[in-house]
């Protein structure tokens, strides 16, 4: 296969960890026989000082012609003026509408030999594998708002969202979870919120469809208890575009670091293979203060590579043979600053990436 992939490295440590991304990709053209196309594009922080945009007009077109998207990072302290006119993170959020993303898959999953890099106890742990999907294109990220200015004494965001918004994110979560365990959690907060109410009635709605499926509506306060609680009693999980930007960062916790989780964002449109064009990143930021230093985790970005090639390309074989390379790796005992206890031994970025590299090429 040939793929084209628009590579955004972004801000902060973002060129580190997507280069490592990359090696592992080359490693898997070489050794399967697939050709992957690389075209860098600027997006984020790195976009506004070379063009005075987050996101110019050349990075989306070149995006709607890709059959993927990896992404680093966007943000750091250096766009950090809450007055100023475009922010990195605005690319990031425009990329995500104009594609319509409305899916962001972010799964957590444990490596058995991180559970002391986690602070948590290790039999709250035990058995954590959470596939949360986050919507991507509406509610307070998105609705009506207005900014007070320099001056300015009242400002507001909105949680709006249609039926037809939530339906769509709720049938992709159903779908995900009859290929797992059947267990689907839909997170709200139905008891205050009317656009919480809309998501319950909808989200019933949809999962009339689903008999087969066990399902839970969870307030999202509760849900963040659980999380640390007792996580392995969930499977999908649900949720609008705010409630899972934080339900996930709390979930990383569970995998040891932000370090370690992918996520894939998926909508409607369809690439020149018939497949979902994605936009793959790791869920941490852009990490200035570790930034250029060789310490940040690539694995979060070599696990969204290989979400890549499953959901964009359809080669499972491939993403399963990353994934199983960086299983190994760990088994090893090798380990970023991130993750790294008494015991590991701490290597830097690129020797990470090396490490699952020489895996892939060996097996
Ligand atoms: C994420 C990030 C982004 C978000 C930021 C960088 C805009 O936190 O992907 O979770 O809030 O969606
Ligand atoms: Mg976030």
């Amino acid at each position: 296969m040939q793929a084209k992939i628009v590579v955004l490295a972004g801000d902060g440590i973002g060129p580190e960890v997507t280069a490592e991304a990359r090696k592992i990709l080359d490693v898997i053209g070489e050794k399967f026989g697939h050709t992957f196309i690389y075209d860098e594009q600027l997006m984020g922080g790195c976009a506004i000082d070379a063009t005075g945009s987050s996101l110019p007009d050349e990075t989306l077109a070149a995006c709607e012609q890709a059959d993927a998207i990896l992404l680093g990072a966007v943000g750091g302290p250096k766009w950090d003026n809450p007055s100023a006119a475009d922010r990195p993170e605005r690319g990031l959020l425009a990329l995500r509408k104009a594609l319509t993303l409305f899916a962001n898959l972010r799964p957590v999953k444990l490596h058995p030999h991180l559970v002391g890099a986690s602070t948590l106890k290790p039999e709250v742990l035990e058995g954590v594998d959470l596939l949360v999907i986050r919507e991507l294109t509406g509610g307070l990220y998105f609705g009506p708002r207005q900014e007070a200015g320099e001056a300015g004494y009242e400002a507001y965001d909105t949680m709006l969202y249609t039926r037809p918004e939530i339906e769509r994110v709720v049938r992709l979560a159903a779908d995900a979870a009859m290929q797992r365990s059947k267990r689907l959690a839909s997170v709200d907060k139905f008891n205050v919120l009317a656009s919480g109410r809309l998501w319950r009635r909808t989200a019933n709605d949809v999962l009339a469809d689903y008999p087969e499926l066990t399902v839970e509506h969870v307030l999202v306060d509760a849900m963040s208890m659980h999380l640390i609680r007792r996580p392995a009693d969930f499977d999908v999980v649900v949720s609008g575009n705010m409630f899972g930007d934080i339900l996930t960062d709390e979930a990383s916790m569970l995998a040891g670091s932000m370090g370690m989780l992918p996520s894939a964002s998926l909508g409607d449109i369809h690439n020149s293979y018939d497949l979902p064009l994605g936009l793959y990143e790791p869920i941490h930021g852009s990490a200035p203060d570790i930034a250029g230093q060789s310490m940040a985790n690539p694995l979060a970005t070599i696990l969204s590579a290989a979400m890549l090639l499953r959901h964009s390309l359809g080669l499972e074989t491939e993403a399963a043979a990353v994934e199983a390379a960086v299983d190994a790796v760990l088994n090893e005992g090798v380990r970023t600053r991130d993750i790294a206890h008494t015991g590991t031994e701490e290597v830097t970025t690129q020797v990470m990436g090396d490490l699952v590299a020489d895996k892939l090429t060996a097996n």
